[in-house]
């Protein structure tokens, strides 16, 4: 069912210090910061041959990864991004199988302006983990 990585999100308390280790000491190709209040975050996409990795800071009061960052001061992996070509079916299949999906179930349109859903870590090895129809 699921297919491409398509990012892995990474909660980081200065952006401006990851970017630069990500440019710097990895040599990866790293966007400018890029403001998006309606999902309470600024983010920088760091550009790989088969993947994107995402470095995420809280924007405004209400971000959704402010308590991620309190618990984990100096950062850390907070979820991963699979592709799927059918949100519906693969919600269904995930509920008929006892997955949690958060949330009311129905997806909602992600940092990229597509349909995604976020499933329970504890159903998933401690991982929390999106669905991105694409
Ligand atoms: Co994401």
């Amino acid at each position: 069912m699921i297919g491409r990585l398509n990012h892995v999100a990474i909660v980081v308390p200065d952006l401006a210090a990851a970017s630069a280790m990500y440019r710097n000491a990895l040599g990866a190709e790293v966007s400018a910061p890029q403001d998006l209040p309606e999902h309470g975050v600024t983010v920088i996409f760091v550009i790989l041959p088969n993947s994107k990795i995402e470095l995420l800071h809280p924007l405004g009061d209400n971000s959704p990864i402010a308590a991620y960052l309190e618990r984990h001061r100096d950062g850390g992996m907070h979820h991963i991004c699979y592709e799927v070509d059918d949100i519906l079916a693969a919600r269904d299949q995930l509920i008929s199988q006892g997955a949690r999906v958060l949330g009311d179930g129905v997806p909602k349109n992600g940092a990229h302006g597509k349909p995604v859903l976020f499933l329970h870590p504890k159903d998933f090895a401690g991982t929390l983990i999106e669905l991105e129809q694409v």
